[in-house]
């Protein structure tokens, strides 16, 4: 991890520049659901904004009016300045912008190179297709990325959650991707994978990406993050720049500081086990 923190001290200043995508006042009712209302956000190609909210709060449909699989109710969505609503994921993908979900969209029976290349196969005469090129490229771009999978005609069902994160996103940079979504992507993932993932973020970043990475995690956030934004019931509870922002303050507003602290008040009064540890001290 402390080669993370290096690479992150050197990048830790806005990296400014126009935003590839910027959401103005947006807001999305599904009926008479307000799951988003007054967001802003502005994604910037080298900057990882950061996504948290608890269950519910509305990050999940934040992405997917990005992703095209949603359209905004309320408010604006600027694509490279100008204002545009995605008909479907398609249309996204096409302006630039790669959603990795949670359950990705890898075919777990394929092999990693066919999973790299899915749906933009390089094809040769009679459409047969280029099987060593591909497989060539796929090492390539995978070591680029610093990521070791000694045999790609593996299955990708047989990698790790953190190889699958890894590979989508190594995908996503060498097909051309400005943005680049992340949902989610350590949330099932232990302590070192996590940390993996967390520095193909940094990667995709220096490579000049605009990132986006929803998560539940501070200390995650907090790590790669640039800016950070905290919704809570749909609204932003909290939008900041790492510059003004402590990991203690991100931990509290996620946490919600004043709630925790009623909690910790029930169970100590529902704690009147004689023989608790620290019992024969009180
Ligand atoms: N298709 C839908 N139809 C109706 N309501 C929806 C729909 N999708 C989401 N909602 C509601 O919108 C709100 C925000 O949901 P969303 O999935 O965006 O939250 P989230 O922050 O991603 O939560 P989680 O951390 O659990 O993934 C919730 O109240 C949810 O019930
Ligand atoms: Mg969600």
């Amino acid at each position: 991890m402390s080669d993370l923190g290096a690479a992150l001290e050197d990048k830790t200043v806005d990296a400014g520049g126009a935003p590839i995508v910027e959401l103005i006042d947006i807001g999305k009712s599904y009926g008479n659901v307000h799951a988003l209302r007054g967001v802003d956000l502005a994604v910037r190609a080298g900057e990882v904004t950061c996504v948290l909210g608890d269950n519910g709060a509305g990050k999940s449909t934040l992405i997917k009016i990005m992703a095209g699989l949603h359209d905004y109710t309320s408010g604006r969505m600027l694509v490279e300045g100008a204002q545009t609503h995605f008909r479907s994921p398609r249309e996204s993908l096409e302006a630039g912008i790669a959603t990795v979900y949670q359950d990705l969209a890898l075919a777990p029976l394929m092999s990693v190179w066919r999973n790299f290349f899915l749906g933009k196969e390089i094809r040769g005469a009679l459409g047969l297709m280029k099987t060593d090129e591909m497989k060539r490229i796929t090492g390539d771009e995978l070591s680029k990325m610093g990521i070791v999978i000694p045999d790609l005609d593996r299955p990708v069902g047989a990698l790790s959650g953190g190889q699958k994160q890894c590979v989508a996103i190594a995908r996503a940079i060498y097909f051309g991707a400005k943005v680049i979504i992340l949902d989610e992507p350590t949330a099932a993932l232990g302590v070192k994978q996590s940390g993996v993932v967390l520095k193909y973020i940094v990667k995709a970043r220096d490579a000049g990406l605009g990132v986006v990475f929803i998560t539940h995690n501070p200390h995650h956030a907090y790590l790669v993050g640039n800016r950070f934004l905290v919704l809570k019931l749909g609204g932003v509870a909290l939008d900041k720049q790492r510059a003004d922002l402590t990991l203690d303050e991100l931990t509290a507003q996620m946490a919600g500081g004043q709630e925790l602290e009623e909690l910790s008040h029930e169970l100590r009064e529902l704690d009147t086990d004689p023989r608790r540890p620290d019992a024969d001290r009180a």
